[in-house]
C-alpha cells in the first residue's frame, strides 16, 4: 500500500489546538472540499454541501454559536468529556459540511407498508453515513495540506443548526452534520488510542471471542471514555496508570479477544448510561446540585 496514504490515515487527528494569527489560501481550501465532492453517497445523489467559512468576522460568529452548543452540553449531557471550543478562535478557516434530506427519496423505497421498517431506518443510514464520508474526505484532504482539524457534530443538533442556519443562510430543514475547524497545529499530531487491529479484525465470520460484552461498554462510557478521547498513546498498554484504569478489564481492552469463551449476549437497552462509574458519579453529582 501507499505509505503516504497510511501516514495521511494516521495524521488525520482531531487537533483542539491551534496556532494563532495563520492564514491559509483559498487555494488550500478549494482542494480540501474537492475531496469532500469525490465522497462516495447513496445512488451519488451527494446530499451535501460545503460552506467555508475564512472570513474572521464569520469565523467570530460562528465560534460563538459552538461556545454557547458547548455550553448547553455541559448543562444539559452531564458527564460527557467536551473540551473548551474556544479554540475555534483560531481556526484558519471552518468547513460546515450540510446534509440535505430530501435526496432519501432516491435510496430504496418500500412499495408497501409491510416493509417500511426494511427500508426506511435503512435509508437514514444511508444519508448519514453519505455524509460521513464527505467529512471524512475532508479532514484527510486537510491532513494531507500539512494543516490539521477537528470534527464537530454539534451542528446536528437543532438549537444549533437553527443558529448556524440563521447566520450562514442555509434553510433550516438542512442540517450541519459535520463542522470541520481547520488549522496549523500548535503540537505534534501524536497517536490516539485505538483498539488491536486482532481484536476488531475478523476474517471470513465473526470470531464470538473477539465480542466486547454489554459491561466493557458499560465501562468505557462509565469510567475509561475521557482517556480513550484525549490521552496521546495508540495503546492503553502505554498508559503509566495503566493497572489503576484499567484494573480487571486490561485484557479486554489491551489484547485480541475481549471475550474468551466466545458466548454471546442477547440485544440490551443501550439508550442511555446504565452503571455508576467516574463519570456517572460526575453527572450525579451535578444532577444533585441543580
Ligand atoms: C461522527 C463524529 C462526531 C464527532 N463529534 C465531535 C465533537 O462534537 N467534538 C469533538 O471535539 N470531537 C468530535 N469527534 C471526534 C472524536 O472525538 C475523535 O474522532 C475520536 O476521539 C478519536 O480521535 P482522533 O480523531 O484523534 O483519532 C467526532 C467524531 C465523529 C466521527
Amino acid at each position: 500500500m501507499n505509505a503516504d496514504f497510511q501516514d495521511v490515515v494516521r495524521r488525520r487527528r482531531s487537533v483542539r489546538r491551534f496556532e494563532a494569527g495563520r492564514s491559509v489560501d483559498r487555494a488550500a481550501l478549494q482542494r480540501i472540499v474537492d475531496a469532500g465532492r469525490w465522497a462516495p453517497s447513496g445512488a451519488n445523489v451527494q446530499c451535501f454541501d460545503f460552506i467555508v467559512v475564512d472570513e474572521p468576522a464569520m469565523r467570530d460568529a460562528v465560534t460563538e454559536v459552538f461556545l454557547r452548543q458547548a455550553q448547553r452540553l455541559v448543562d444539559h449531557a452531564k458527564g460527557f468529556p467536551a473540551v473548551k471550543k474556544s479554540y475555534l478562535a483560531n481556526t484558519v478557516a471552518i468547513v460546515l459540511v450540510l446534509g440535505d434530506p430530501r435526496w432519501k427519496v432516491c435510496f430504496p423505497q418500500p412499495t408497501s407498508p409491510d416493509w417500511e421498517r426494511e427500508y426506511l431506518d435503512n435509508n437514514q443510514a444511508i444519508f448519514l453515513c453519505s455524509l460521513g464520508a464527505a467529512v471524512q474526505n475532508v479532514q484527510l484532504a486537510v491532513a494531507a495540506e500539512g494543516l490539521t482539524s477537528a470534527w464537530l457534530s454539534g451542528g446536528g443538533e437543532e438549537i444549533t443548526n437553527r443558529e448556524l442556519s440563521d447566520l450562514l443562510g442555509y434553510p433550516d430543514w438542512m442540517r450541519a452534520y459535520g463542522t470541520v475547524p481547520i488549522g496549523y497545529p500548535t503540537e505534534e499530531e501524536h497517536r490516539r488510542y485505538r483498539r488491536p487491529l486482532a481484536q476488531c479484525l475478523h476474517w471470513n465470520r465473526y470470531n464470538p471471542e473477539q465480542y466486547r460484552r454489554h459491561a466493557q461498554v458499560d465501562f468505557y462510557e462509565s469510567s475509561l471514555r475521557p482517556f480513550a478521547m484525549y490521552r496521546h498513546h495508540e495503546e492503553m498498554a502505554a498508559w503509566p496508570d495503566r493497572a489503576e484504569k484499567l484494573g480487571d478489564w486490561d485484557t479486554a481492552f489491551t489484547g485480541p479477544n475481549p471475550n474468551p469463551g466466545g458466548s454471546l449476549e442477547p440485544a440490551a437497552d443501550f439508550s442511555k448510561p446504565r452503571v455508576a462509574g467516574q463519570a456517572t458519579k460526575r453527572r450525579q453529582t451535578r444532577a444533585d446540585e441543580s
